[in-house]
C-alpha cells in the first residue's frame, strides 16, 4: 500500500510537498527526487548509527542517476549543535555544493532538524527531502518545517521554519527499532487523535497490540491519519500562531519532565505522562468527565505509561518546570485543553489557555494518589 498526502503552504497557493508513505517505499526515492525540480548534487546527510544499517545502499543507488555524496555525524541529541552544523556546512562547500544541491536528511528527529536548519541557511536556502527513520521523526518532525539546533540556553531554541520538498516515509526502517522507539513515536499519534479524532482513538485502543507489532496496514492507517492532521494543521498554521499550538497537548507537563529528568525520559513518554496530567486538568476544570478521562488512562496504561511515574516528583517541581514552556505569556502557565475525545478547547483557533498553577498541582496531586 502506497499513500501520499499533501502539504499546502499556504493552504491556498500552489506550493505543496508530497508526503509518501508506505512499506518498501525508499525504492520511490529517485522518482520523488525527479519531482523536485533541477538537482545538481545529492547530499545525504545522517547520524553513523543510521548511516550504517542503509546509507550504502541508498548512496549507491542515487549514484546511479546524481553526484552523490555522504555525510555523517555522531548520533543524539548533544549532537544537535551549532559546531555539528558547521562542521557540515564546512564539507558542503569542500563539495561545492550549490544552490541545486539536494540534501537528504536520513534518520531521527535529530537529523531532520539539523539537516533541516543546515539546508535553512546554506545559501539562503537549499531543498531538503526529509527520510525518516523513526516512528517519532515520522509523526512528528519530519512534517511540517520546524527546524532546529539545541544550545546551552535550550533545546531547539535556535532554529527556522523550513519546509521540505518531499518526505519519504518508509515504514520498513521501524523493523530495525525496539518496542520503547515504537511507543516514543506512538504517544504522538495519540496525542493528535485526543485532539482531533475520536474514531482513531477507538482504533487506536482496539489496535493497540497490532500497532506495536508494526502489523503493516493498521500501522499505515494510524500513521497515514495522525500525518494527514498534522499536514491539515500546518496548513492553517505554520508559523504556530494558533492552531499549531494544539500539537502541544501534553507536552507543557511533558517538557517539564523532559526538564527535571535531564532528558532521562523519552519524549515520547513525558508526552504520555503530560497528557494524563494535562487530561486531569480538563477533568477538574469540567471539559471533560470522570468516563472521558478513564479512556485516556486505559489507552496510555497497554503502553505502559502509567500515572504512578509521577509519584517519584515533587509536584512543585513539575509546575516550576512549566513555568519556562514556550507558549507561556505574562507569566500564565497556558495548557491545551481538550473538552471532549477527539476534540479541543478552541476559540478563533487559539488552543492554548492558561490554567492556574493550583490546579496543576491538584491534577498532578490527583494522579499520585495525594
Ligand atoms: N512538534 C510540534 C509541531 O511540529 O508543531
Amino acid at each position: 500500500m502506497l499513500n501520499q498526502i499533501n502539504v499546502r503552504l499556504p493552504a491556498q497557493s500552489a506550493y505543496s510537498y508530497p508526503i509518501v508513505l508506505g512499506n518498501g517505499c525508499i525504492t520511490q526515492l529517485n522518482e520523488l527526487i525527479g519531482r523536485v525540480g533541477k538537482v545538481s548534487k545529492i547530499l545525504i546527510i545522517s547520524d553513523e548509527e543510521v548511516a550504517k544499517l542503509y546509507a550504502d545502499k541508498l548512496v549507491q543507488d542515487l549514484s546511479l542517476s546524481y553526484p552523490t555524496h555522504l555525510i555523517t555525524f555522531p548520533s543524539g541529541e548533544k549532537n544537535k549543535s551549532a559546531e555539528n552544523k558547521a562542521k557540515i556546512e564546512e564539507q558542503m562547500f569542500k563539495l561545492q555544493c550549490d544552490r541545486h544541491t539536494l540534501c537528504i536528511a536520513l534518520g531521527g528527529g535529530v537529523v531532520g532538524d539539523l539537516v533541516g536548519f543546515t539546508a535553512a541557511t546554506y545559501m539562503r536556502g537549499i531543498r531538503v527531502i526529509q527520510v525518516p527513520t523513526t516512528l517519532l521523526s515520522m509523526l512528528d518532525s519530519s512534517v511540517g518545517g520546524k527546524t532546529a539546533i539545541n544550545t546551552s540556553y535550550g533545546k531547539n531554541i535556535i532554529g527556522a521554519f523550513w519546509q521540505p520538498s518531499a518526505v519519504l516515509m518508509d515504514i520498513n526502517f521501524l523493523q530495525s527499532l525496539p518496542q520503547e522507539q515504537i511507543i516514543n513515536g506512538l504517544v504522538e499519534a495519540i496525542k493528535i487523535f485526543l485532539t482531533f479524532d475520536k474514531a482513531y482513538v477507538e482504533k487506536c485502543t482496539n489496535n493497540i497490540e497490532n500497532i506495536i507489532a508494526l502489523e503493516h496496514d493498521v500501522l499505515i492507517d494510524i500513521i497515514n491519519r495522525a500525518v494527514s492532521l498534522k499536514a491539515y494543521v500546518v496548513e492553517v498554521d505554520e508559523k504556530e500562531q494558533n492552531l499549531r499550538m494544539g500539537l502541544n497537548f501534553g507536552h507543557t507537563v511533558g517538557h517539564a519532565l523532559e526538564k527535571i529528568t535531564n532528558f532521562a525520559v523519552l519524549h515520547g513518554y513525558a508526552v504520555g505522562y503530560g497528557i494524563l496530567v494535562e487530561a486531569k486538568i480538563a477533568e477538574l476544570l469540567g471539559l471533560i468527565n470522570q468516563e472521558d478521562y478513564q479512556v485516556i488512562e486505559n489507552l496510555l496504561a497497554k503502553i505502559n505509561i502509567v500515572k504512578d511515574y509521577l509519584k517519584q516528583f515533587n509536584s512543585q517541581d513539575i509546575v516550576v518546570a512549566m513555568r519556562g514552556d514556550k507558549k507561556n505569556s505574562n507569566q500564565e502557565i497556558k495548557v491545551v485543553l481538550i473538552n471532549g475525545i477527539g476534540t479541543m478547547k478552541n476559540i478563533g483557533n487559539q488552543v492554548a489557555f492558561p490554567v492556574a498553577e493550583n490546579m496543576i498541582l491538584q491534577a498532578i496531586d490527583c494522579l499520585k494518589g495525594e
